[in-house]
């Protein structure tokens, strides 16, 4: 497997536009879960209670504890092979090259990409309900059950799109789909919309479209290179070929 022959029909020149969509199983070799893999996020918590705004009207205590764990734990996580070979392909194409994550781990920051679409937020930041104003969880009393802003005092929330809100940058994320030559699909399964029908807008605009996932995700058939494996083994080498470097 390490040895395995990557093939590939395409390759990439300094003028080609390349817009990347990346997943949850970009991060899952740095050691982040997923959400529906096996013994993802979604089998031990239920969505409907830590990941929409009723939850959060509801239970806004348990929403916390959620995000807050998640927040911490990302101090001792560290990018990836793939995350790496996204920021050279990013340094070849500069802006041709844009990134487009639902990830909201911030490793493709770490890594060094600049231009990069957190759509589904971060969960380096928040936000005040009352006064709208976005802070860093860095500057922010994380021991409350419930932070409350530094400005105003109204309570503060993750700065995550949840399940039934809009995700941040559509419009520049549907500019960029409509004038991009290469869509990439990586670590993504394909369930959760928008993102899940980017390749198809692409594809109508006449992108070549390539996939690199675990397993076959929903929307493969859009997918006109598909390669089935760990993004962090595969995506450096593709990126390789793709360059011209072997
Ligand atoms: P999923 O958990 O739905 O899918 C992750 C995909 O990554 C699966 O298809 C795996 O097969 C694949 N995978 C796992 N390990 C991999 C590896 N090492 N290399 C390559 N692929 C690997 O995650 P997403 O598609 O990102 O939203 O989920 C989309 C959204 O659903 C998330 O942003 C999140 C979630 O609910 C919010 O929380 C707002």
């Amino acid at each position: 497997m390490m040895n395995a022959k990557i093939k590939t029909k395409f390759k990439f020149q300094k003028k080609d536009r390349v817009t990347v969509l990346t997943g949850a199983g970009i991060s899952a070799e740095s050691g982040l879960k997923t959400f529906r893999d096996n013994g993802g996020l979604w089998e031990t918590h239920q969505v409907e209670e830590v990941a929409t705004p009723e939850a959060f009207e509801k239970d806004a205590a348990l929403v916390w504890r959620f995000y807050r764990q998640r927040y911490l734990q990302l101090a001792d996580v560290k990018p990836n092979p793939a995350h790496f070979a996204l920021v050279d392909l990013e340094k070849f194409l500069g802006d041709n090259f844009t990134l487009i994550t639902q990830n909201v781990d911030g490793l493709h920051s770490k890594a060094g990409n600049k231009n990069l679409i957190e759509m589904h937020g971060s969960l380096q930041k928040c936000f005040c309900l009352s006064c709208q104003q976005k802070f860093l969880m860095s500057e922010i009393n994380l021991m409350k059950k419930v932070p409350s802003c530094p400005v105003c005092k109204g309570d503060l929330r993750p700065d995550i799109v949840w399940f039934g809100e809009i995700p941040h940058h559509m419009d520049e994320i549907t500019l960029r789909l409509r004038h991009t030559n290469y869509f990439l699909m990586i670590g993504t399964s394909g369930y959760v919309y928008p993102a899940a029908q980017f390749v198809q807008i692409a594809r109508l605009n006449a992108a070549k479209t390539i996939g690199i996932n675990l397993e076959k995700p929903l929307n493969s058939s859009l997918i006109d290179e598909f390669h089935q494996g760990k993004a962090g083994l595969f995506l450096p080498k593709l990126i390789d070929c793709w360059l011209n470097k072997n």
